[in-house]
C-alpha cells in the first residue's frame, strides 16, 4: 500500500466524548492523550515517516482557564511519563508554535525532549502546541523583512516556518466531524489530501487509522498535472 511520508492530525472531540459520557470535558482530555500514544505508536510500527498532531491552538486560550490550565498539566504529565517509551520507539520529538505563553515549566521539559531526541532515526514526531498557522506565517514574515524582496522564493520563505526540516502533509485527518482547517498547517496544507471522520478522537483506534490510510492510498494526486 502506498503509505503517506507525512500525516498531520487534529484530534478533535475529546469535549463531546466526555459530555456524552457525564464525564468532566477534561476526562475526554484524558482519553484523547492515551489515543495520541497510541497513534504515535502505530505510526512509528507502519514506518510512516512525519507525524504532526495538533494538541493546542492559538485560539484554545478562549476556552475557560481551568480547561486550559488542565490541558497544559495532562501534556506535561503526559510528556513526562512517556519518555521512555519514545526513547524505546526511536522517536524525535519536536514541538512547534510559540513558547512565549506556556508555562514555564512545560517550556523546559519541551527543550529537554527535543534535546534528548534529536539525534533519534525513527519517527519524526511534530507536537503542535499554541500553534497557529497565521501566527507562524505573521512571525516568519517578521523575521524576513530584514531580507531583501527578490530573495524571497517559496523555498527561503519556508525556511523561515515551523516546519521547515519535514515534507508537506500527504495526509491529514480530522476526527470529530467538523470540516474546517481551524488555523493549522495553512502553508502547507496547499495539496495535501484531506480525510474527515465523525469518530470523537478518544474512539480513534487502529482499524480507523488504517482506514484513513487505505483511502489516501485509493486518492489520485495530480498537484495540478494532469
Ligand atoms: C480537541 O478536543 C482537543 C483540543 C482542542 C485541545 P475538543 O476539546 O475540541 O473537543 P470538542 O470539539 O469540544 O468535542
Ligand atoms: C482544533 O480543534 C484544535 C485542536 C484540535 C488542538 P478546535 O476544537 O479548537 O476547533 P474548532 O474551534 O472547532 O474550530
Ligand atoms: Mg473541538
Amino acid at each position: 500500500m502506498k503509505l503517506p511520508r507525512h500525516v498531520a492530525i487534529i484530534m478533535d472531540g475529546n469535549g463531546r466524548w466526555a459530555l456524552k459520557r457525564g464525564l468532566p470535558r477534561v476526562a475526554g482530555h484524558y482519553r484523547g492523550a492515551q489515543t495520541a500514544e497510541k497513534v504515535v505508536e502505530l505510526a512509528s510500527r507502519w514506518g510512516i515517516e512525519y507525524l504532526t498532531l495538533y494538541a493546542f491552538s492559538t485560539e484554545n486560550w478562549r476556552r475557560p482557564k481551568e480547561e486550559v490550565e488542565a490541558l497544559f498539566s495532562l501534556l506535561e504529565e503526559y510528556l513526562k511519563s512517556k519518555r521512555r517509551k519514545l526513547e524505546e520507539l526511536n522517536v524525535r520529538v519536536r514541538f512547534i508554535g510559540r513558547r512565549d505563553r506556556l508555562p514555564k515549566s512545560l517550556v523546559e521539559l519541551m527543550k529537554q525532549i527535543e534535546q534528548e531526541s534529536k539525534d533519534r532515526t525513527g519517527l519524526k514526531l511534530y507536537l503542535a502546541v499554541d500553534y497557529g498557522a497565521r501566527d507562524e506565517i505573521l512571525r516568519a514574515v517578521r523575521k524576513l523583512l530584514e531580507s531583501p524582496p527578490e530573495l524571497l522564493t517559496e523555498e527561503s520563505f519556508r525556511s523561515y516556518l515551523d516546519l521547515n526540516d519535514a515534507p508537506d502533509p500527504d495526509l491529514l485527518i480530522r476526527t470529530g466531524g467538523e470540516q474546517r482547517l481551524s488555523n493549522f498547517l495553512l502553508w502547507y496544507l496547499a495539496y495535501t489530501e484531506l480525510y474527515f471522520t465523525e469518530t470523537l478522537w478518544p474512539d480513534f483506534n487502529e482499524e480507523e487509522f488504517k482506514r484513513a490510510l487505505e483511502e489516501f492510498a485509493s486518492r489520485e494526486r495530480r498537484f495540478g498535472g494532469i
